[in-house]
Formats: structure tokens, C-alpha cells, sequence
């Protein structure tokens, strides 16, 4: 059962993945008995540099409690749409006329084809199914997930679940295909007769117009799963710069997501520490117009949770790397509720 659902956004190239990674360790090296997932939805993926451990799309160990993913959403896409147009087809064959309509068959084999789905969709097939506990495939069920989003327009069109269009295509075929049996229904005795190429029985046909039925009900309830499931336990932090492009970004973004998700917080990344400044001009400088961002930031997100954290002397990579980013982050930290519930609300 997933206790929670941490996302991180934000502007490209302001830490997102790296945030999310260090988040991850940070969390298991903190709860050693939960088992937590990470998951990459940007298309050009990184966790596999980051912690220097080949991810790809399997459900990849890194240590103990902690796994990471790197999904191919396309091969889900393909997964879902391929059983769709199977049925289809297959139903098409089995019916009198239905199946000299070369044309028809033509629109199925279009239209329920994973190349035909755009990627923030094949995306949101894949959050559907790793999110839905009853689709686990891979027998490992998770408590925490740990979400790394791209920049925000794709971010947003992840969130769109219920209103997936897959489904809508779907339910526009099988109406087309019904229609077309529908008229052809007072031929079909003469058809029958005349062209003995429909195959299979009533009760054959029956049953495969139910499971496509049932597979589009089934695509309904998930979403609608999937959208409780992201309101009750999802939390969303925004990770910006302290500067201007970056902090209107999660302005917009905070906007634009509040009706799917609940944020919780703000990281600000990659500041100048103190001793820097003490040292060279340029830092000073760079120093004092992050200050006026983070007060902006501080006064527009006051009910929100702020973690800043410095620009680090290392590259934050590997397992010691992203532990030490994450000392950065949430160094007087030592409760771990503080990082995934900061505001103790209630599930
Ligand atoms: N606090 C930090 N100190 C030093 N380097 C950092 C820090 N945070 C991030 N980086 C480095 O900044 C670069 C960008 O970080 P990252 O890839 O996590 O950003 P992102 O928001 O995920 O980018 P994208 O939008 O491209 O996915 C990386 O090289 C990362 O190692
Ligand atoms: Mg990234």
C-alpha cells in the first residue's frame, strides 16, 4: 500500500533529478524496513548517471529498501493498445460485412497504435500501472514513491489522467464498429448466406464485445484511482533557482497543478554559500540578487515548505554523492516525517 507520493518539478536543469535522488536515499537510509521506488518521467532519462547504476526500463535494486526505474513508456503504450486492436480486429472478422470492410480494419490498425499516442499520454499509461497496485506485474508492492517530473508543461499533461484521450479514442471506435454491425444487422441473415465469411458464434462475438467493454470500464476505474490516489497521498514540491525565469516557472506551475495535487513545499537550489562570497566579487554579487529571489520565493510560498540548499564543491553523484546533497538539503532533519509530511496531515 502506498503511504506516499513525493514529486518533484520545476524549471529544466534547476536539480529536479538530483533533489528526487538524494530525497530517495535520504528517506531509505532513514526507514530501512519501507520499500521505496523511484521513478523517472522525464523522457531524457539520468538516474542511470546519477547513481552510476544501469537503470532502463526494469524495476532496477539500488540498495537494500530503494529501487529505480527509468520506464520505456512507449512499450506500455504498446502493451494496452495492442490487446485493444486485437479484440477488435478480431471481433470485425467474426461479424458478416463487418469483415469485407477493409477500410475499417485499416482505422483500428491506425488508431490503436502506441506511435499514434503522444508521449505524455504513453507516460501517464505507464503512472497508471505502476501506481495501480492491483496491475503490479513485478510482485514488489511499494510504500513510498519517489516521482522525478520533467519541466512543467509535460508535468502538467501527467497529471491529466482522468481525461485521457486513449480512452475516449477507444470508446469512439467501438461505437463506429457498433454502428456499422447495427446497420448491417437486417443484411446480415442474407449476408450469412451469401458470404459464408464470418466466423465464430453468437455467444463468441457476445464475449468479446464484453471484454472490450470491460477493458475500457477498466481503464475508467483506474484513472479514477489513480486521480484519488495522487489527491489523498500525493505531494508535490517545486524545485526553482533564485532567480527570475525559475521562480515564475513554479509560480505557474503551483498553479497550474493545484486541482491534481497537493504541494507541499519549495526547494531552492544551488545557492552561493557565505564563505564564497567572502572570497570573490562575483559571488558577492551573484549572492545578493539570490537573497532578493529567496525572500520573493519565502513571501509568495510563506504556507509552504522551504528547503535551500548550497551549489556543493562535488559533483552530487553516486550513492555518497546524492547523501551528501541530501545532508545539504535537510541537514537539521532527523525525522523523517518532517521530510515526507511536513505538515503532519492526515491521510
Ligand atoms: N546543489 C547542487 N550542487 C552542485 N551541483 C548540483 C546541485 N544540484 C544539482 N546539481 C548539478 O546540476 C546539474 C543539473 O541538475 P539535475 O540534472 O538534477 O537538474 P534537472 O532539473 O533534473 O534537469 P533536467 O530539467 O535537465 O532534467 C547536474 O549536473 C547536477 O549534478
Ligand atoms: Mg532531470
Amino acid at each position: 500500500m502506498i503511504e506516499y507520493l513525493l514529486v518533484f518539478g520545476g524549471k529544466g536543469g534547476v536539480g529536479k533529478s538530483s533533489i528526487s535522488s538524494a530525497t530517495a536515499v535520504k528517506v531509505s537510509d532513514l526507514l530501512p524496513n519501507k520499500k521505496i521506488l523511484l521513478i523517472s518521467f522525464d523522457i531524457a532519462h539520468n538516474l542511470t548517471d546519477l547513481f552510476g547504476i544501469k537503470i532502463g526500463n526494469n524495476i532496477t535494486p539500488i540498495k537494500d529498501n530503494l529501487w529505480a526505474i527509468e520506464p520505456d513508456p512507449h512499450i506500455y503504450a504498446e502493451k494496452y493498445t495492442k490487446e485493444f486492436a486485437e479484440k477488435s480486429r478480431k471481433l470485425m472478422k467474426m461479424t458478416p460485412i463487418v469483415n469485407l470492410i477493409p477500410k475499417l480494419e485499416e482505422y483500428i490498425d491506425n488508431t490503436f497504435n502506441a506511435d499514434s499516442i503522444p508521449i505524455a499520454l504513453k507516460n501517464a499509461i505507464f503512472f497508471q500501472q505502476i501506481l495501480d497496485a492491483e496491475d503490479t506485474t513485478q510482485n514488489l508492492q511499494f510504500d513510498i514513491i519517489i516521482c522525478d517530473f520533467p519541466p512543467t508543461a509535460n508535468m502538467v499533461a501527467l497529471f491529466e489522467i482522468p481525461e485521457d484521450h486513449v480512452k475516449g479514442i477507444m470508446k469512439y471506435s467501438l461505437r463506429i464498429i457498433s454502428e456499422i454491425r447495427k446497420a448491417m444487422q437486417k443484411f446480415t441473415k442474407a449476408a450469412k448466406f451469401l458470404f459464408p465469411f464470418g466466423r465464430g458464434s453468437t455467444e463468441e462475438r457476445k464475449g468479446l464485445v464484453e471484454e472490450l467493454l470491460e477493458m475500457l470500464n477498466e481503464i475508467e476505474e483506474r484513472g479514477e484511482r489513480i486521480a484519488d490516489l495522487i489527491k489523498n497521498y500525493g505531494s508535490l514540491r517545486l524545485v526553482s533557482i533564485a532567480e527570475k525565469p525559475s521562480y515564475e516557472e513554479i509560480k505557474r506551475a503551483y498553479e497550474l497543478t493545484q486541482k491534481y495535487i497537493n504541494t507541499d513545499g519549495i526547494h531552492i537550489n544551488m545557492l552561493i554559500p557565505e564563505d564564497a562570497a567572502d572570497h570573490c566579487n562575483f559571488c558577492k554579487n551573484k549572492r545578493q540578487k539570490q537573497q532578493k529571489y529567496i525572500k520573493q520565493i519565502e513571501q509568495e510560498f510563506k504556507n509552504l515548505k522551504i528547503w535551500k540548499s548550497n551549489s556543493l564543491g562535488i559533483e552530487p553523484i553516486g550513492i555518497d554523492g546524492l547523501r551528501t546533497l541530501a545532508d545539504e538539503i535537510y541537514s537539521s532533519i532527523n525525522d523523517v516525517n518532517e521530510i515526507l509530511n511536513p505538515f503532519k496531515k492526515e491521510k
